[in-house]
């Protein structure tokens, strides 16, 4: 699964992640739903298979949409530029969002996120990530609902990638150069 200089050493299996999805699920639940369906927002493409994960544990009237961001190229360091690629495709006016990252590590790319969705007058806007890094943080994001709190590693596999790679790995794993 890797090229000859990278390696992927274990560190979160499927089993550990799908048990802490059941419970973020859980979590989701219990707040209940609003006057309208919950706008779950998979932010492409690190989030698409948490997101097609932790949705199917959220037991109630949801709406699913899709926004694309990048910021990251081939290298393992944010450039802080961000881009939207994809916007979604629902007005979410007076509507409860929920936002759905794969990572939160310097917190650029979920402060754009949140400074672009307020402006369209949510009802209320939450956030949840299944991993958050915050050795690297520069700057303060609020997040609700946060998988795994993780070391200052580079992370692939399960959505995640380096140079477009490792998306398909069904774990996560640190990627290291031999
Ligand atoms: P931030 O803007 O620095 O918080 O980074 C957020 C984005 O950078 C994530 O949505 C990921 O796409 C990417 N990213 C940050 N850390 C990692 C990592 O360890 N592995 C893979 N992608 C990462």
């Amino acid at each position: 699964m890797s090229n000859s200089n990278e390696i992927m050493d274990p560190y979160l299996d499927a089993s550990q992640i799908a048990a802490r999805i059941a419970s973020l699920g859980r979590s989701i639940t219990e707040v209940g739903a609003g006057p309208s369906p919950l706008v779950v927002v998979c932010v492409l493409k690190g989030s698409f298979m948490f997101f097609a994960d932790l949705v199917r544990q959220i037991d109630l009237p949801t709406n699913l949409v899709f926004l694309g961001v990048s910021s990251y190229g081939g290298a393992t360091e944010s450039s802080g530029a961000v881009r939207l690629t994809h916007d979604l495709t629902l007005d979410i006016r007076d509507r409860d969002v929920l936002i759905v990252e794969d990572i939160v590590d310097t917190g650029l790319t979920m402060s754009y996120l949140l400074d672009i969705l307020r402006a369209r007058a949510p009802r209320s806007l939450r956030v949840c990530t299944l991993l958050h890094k915050p050795a690297r943080k520069r700057v303060d994001v609020p997040l609700d609902y946060v998988g795994f709190t993780i070391d200052d590693v580079f992370v692939v596999g399960y959505g995640l990638d380096y140079d477009e790679r490792y998306r398909n790995v069904p774990y996560i794993g640190v990627l290291r150069f031999a």
